[in-house]
């Protein structure tokens, strides 16, 4: 099957090399010209674990290619992915759809086959039925329809998790679009990976909800963690104590600086403004958004308190800057309030991360950015432990309380055992843990 894919950016380039490596016939699409120009020379334009080998494999077997050129690509295309960018809207936190329509419209002039049009993006409710508005009112007499198939990939394991996801969702409200999507998955299928049908809305829905969920889940164990720490708890027993049971689950319930990333603070915006225009209020999500927008500048509080409250002229070493391990994505990354509170406060910030560094140059210009760990601690009367790189997993402590100005660690991520760190003479803070 010939699959385009339009936006070639996390979701869309993984999605269509995945897609290829399935078997389909798929044409990535951007009109970025640097990003096409560098996916066909090899180079990505992400970094993402497996994905050079995955679209380098498919290259050369001829199922995978790029364009800029949206009219030439899609000719023929069964199925048409919409993967462009939802940001938030700029004041209002409505999700900006400017790019999806903007799609939309090209489609509307250039389809000449019978498609699908598949929602990819993360798009509110409603989105689906303007799209196909679009294409319609254009007047084109090629058969369409438009369904709505959210991404649940997570940045670092997209890979993984797109060819053994926990499940698919496909909105279609026509038979034959179903029937099309179920030869676009159809190796999932054989795979046994659950497909569910609904309707477009309930997709589009479906989307949200899963991330305010996760969100929230996150901000839970946040909470609890700020409690433990005032009880005298220790916040992974508590998350460990109700994770087993099965109808809570353990995963998402790491406390640590609150969520950032490309998805969970832009999504749950969305799904307040969705809420808030039908008149159906998600106070706890209201809730979540705020708590976790605090709890980033809490945690640059928290190193000023490890440095004795005053950091002014002090030295702090970042160790990680993205919102997450094995991603070099700096998108509403937590470091970034972290950064702020702590340049505010009169310190100089230093910092290394594996992948990081150059997207978080560009949003952080006065930290000093360095090539290693240890080049990091030297000479620093703090170290924050911000993303969980396994780099930062075993760090060697006598070699940081070598180079340090002072021992003072706070690690952000729970890593490390606490006695372990403070019998190696560090004073050592964690979050949610005393
Ligand atoms: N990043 C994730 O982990 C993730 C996971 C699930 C869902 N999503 C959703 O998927 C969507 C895409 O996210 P992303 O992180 O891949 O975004 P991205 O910014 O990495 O990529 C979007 C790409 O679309 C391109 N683009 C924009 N307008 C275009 C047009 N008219 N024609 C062709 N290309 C165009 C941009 O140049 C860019 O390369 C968003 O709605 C996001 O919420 C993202």
């Amino acid at each position: 099957m010939k699959i385009a894919m339009v936006g070639s950016g996390y979701v869309g380039l993984v999605s269509g090399a995945c897609f290829a490596d399935f078997g389909h016939d798929v044409v990535c699409i951007d009109k970025d010209e640097s990003k096409i120009e560098r996916l066909r020379a090899g180079v990505m334009p992400i970094y993402e674990p497996g994905l050079a080998e995955l679209v380098a494999a498919n290259v050369k077997a001829g199922r995978l290619s790029f364009s800029t050129d949206l009219a030439s690509s899609i000719e023929g295309a069964q199925a048409i992915f919409i993967a462009v960018g939802t940001p938030s809207r700029r004041g209002d936190g409505h999700a900006d759809l400017t790019y999806v329509y903007a799609v939309a419209q090209e489609l509307a002039a250039n389809i000449t086959t019978p498609t699908v049009v598949v929602t990819k993006s993360t798009v509110p409710v409603g989105t689906g039925d303007e799209v196909e508005r679009i294409i319609r009112e254009s007047g084109t007499e090629v058969q369409f329809a438009v369904v709505s198939n959210p991404e649940f990939l997570r940045e670092g394991a997209a890979i993984g998790d797109f060819k053994r996801p926990d499940r698919i969702v496909i909105g279609a409200e026509e038979e034959w679009a179903r029937g099309v999507m179920r030869e676009v998955y159809r190796p999932l299928f054989l795979n046994r990976a659950p497909i569910l049908f609904t309707s477009r809305r309930s997709s589009e829905l479906i989307k949200y909800a899963a991330n305010a969920f996760l969100a929230t889940k996150i901000t839970f164990i946040n909470e609890m963690a700020d409690l433990c720490e005032k009880v005298g708890g220790d916040v992974q027993d508590v998350a460990r104590g109700i994770g087993l049971d099965n109808r809570i689950g353990s995963k998402f319930l790491h406390a640590g600086p609150g969520y950032g990333g490309s998805c969970f603070p832009k999504d749950t915006l969305a799904l307040l403004k969705t809420a808030e225009d039908y008149g159906s209020p998600v106070r706890l999500v209201e809730a979540v958004v705020k708590v976790n927008d605090s709890r980033k500048r809490a945690m640059g509080r928290k190193v000023i308190e490890a440095l004795g409250g005053d950091a002014r002229g002090k030295r702090v070493a970042l160790l990680g800057l993205t919102f997450k391990p094995n991603t070099d994505d700096m998108r509403d990354a937590p470091s970034i309030a972290i950064v702020q509170t702590l340049l505010d406060a009169g310190a100089e910030v230093v910092a290394y991360d594996p992948e990081g560094m150059e997207a978080a140059a560009a949003i952080m210009p006065e930290v000093k950015m360095v090539s290693s760990t240890y080049a990091a601690v030297e000479g620093a009367d703090a170290v924050a432990l911000v993303t969980e790189w396994d780099a930062f997993r075993a760090l060697d402590f006598a070699r940081v309380k070598g180079l340090m100005n002072a021992p003072v660690l706070v690690d952000l991520r729970n890593v490390y055992d606490p006695a372990e760190a403070r019998s190696a003479g560090f004073a050592y803070s964690s979050v949610g843990r005393v």
